[in-house]
């Protein structure tokens, strides 16, 4: 594995597989109360530019179970929010802390911490990507159909960082992936040519129905993300239709999982019956974010 998760193209298939294999242990060890202090001393910093209930829950108590300690800091208090450049804050980041997670607008910024910080640098969500988000939705896929090769996965909606690295880590896995998304509101154009080393399979289309037809995975996010906020009323115009209903669920395969990254907006891009119908698997994903980032963790800074 590389020195850093910055987004999902950095890993290999055998990387992933070693991730979640990983998780899975650490998940058994979580919840059978045994101890697993493998980064006892270290410590993580954790810049937030965005709100986060799940990321930055998961990452802090994550670093807490392995004996580790977690830094939350709030682009707010910090002085990147007073324009100190990202050079200067990760260089000054690398000397007190083993690991820097991020959670901002630009990847660009990202790579920017990456190298000039000198320690492991893990996205925690950009506008470009997710990765973190697409480790823990493979955890769960894998643990509800048993395997990933071969499967299909559907994702409904906005063609945006959950898109771009569901698209990746799907087709690294050996998935085929159908992205129903509207014509102005495609993938990033790095995740479709990513996609052109795997012909055949990557579908992007404006037909929700031909999207969802026999898939083992229905996927969805919000119209809207965060950074996005003016640009709502066009969003609720250009994505209607785009939405997991009852409709599109009889369509997919008979013994479909439904997932979300969340948070969800029902009635918008999924009805809150499929939410709830579905609730199982999409707390499941929420809870596995925890797993897999203890895994990564362990993998970059163990
Ligand atoms: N899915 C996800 O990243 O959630 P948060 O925005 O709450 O971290
Ligand atoms: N696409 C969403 C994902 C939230 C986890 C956003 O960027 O806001």
């Amino acid at each position: 594995m590389k020195q850093s998760l910055l987004k999902m193209s950095d890993l290999s298939k055998s990387d992933i597989d070693d991730i979640l294999n990983l998780a899975v242990q650490l998940k058994y060890e979580t919840k059978n109360g045994i101890a697993h202090p493998y980064l006892a001393g270290k410590t993580l910093g954790m810049i937030f530019q965005k709100s986060s209930t799940r990321t930055r829950v998961s990452f802090e108590v994550g670093m807490y179970q392995l004996g580790g300690h977690a830094l939350f800091l709030s682009s707010r208090d910090l002085q990147i929010g007073r324009g100190e450049p990202v050079e200067d804050t990760a260089r000054v980041l690398g000397r007190y802390v083993d690991a820097i997670m991020i959670r901002t607008y630009s990847q660009k910024e990202v790579e920017d911490l990456a190298k000039y910080s000198g320690v492991p640098v893990i996205n925690g969500l950009t506008d470009y990507e997710h990765p973190c988000q697409v480790l823990a939705d493979l955890m769960t896929i894998r643990e509800y159909k048993g395997t990933l090769e071969g499967l299909k996965l559907c994702y409904i909606g906005d063609g945006n960082n959950m898109a771009n690295s569901l698209i990746v880590g799907g087709l690294t896995v050996g998935m085929s992936v159908a992205v129903a998304c509207p014509k102005n509101h495609l993938p990033h154009p790095d995740a479709l040519a990513f996609a052109e080393n795997y012909p055949g399979k990557l579908l992007v289309t404006q037909d929700v129905k031909e999207a969802a037809k026999d898939a083992d995975v229905l996927y969805t996010d919000v119209w809207a993300s965060m950074g996005m906020e003016a640009e709502v009323e066009q969003r609720m115009q250009d994505f209607k239709g785009y939405q997991i209903n009852a409709e599109i669920e009889a369509l997919a395969k008979p013994d479909v999982i439904v997932l979300h990254c969340l948070p969800a907006h029902r009635e918008e891009e999924i009805t809150a019956d499929v939410f709830e119908r579905h609730a199982g698997e999409i707390f499941d994903q929420a809870e596995n974010r925890m797993h897999v980032q203890k895994a990564v963790l362990v993998n970059l800074m163990g």
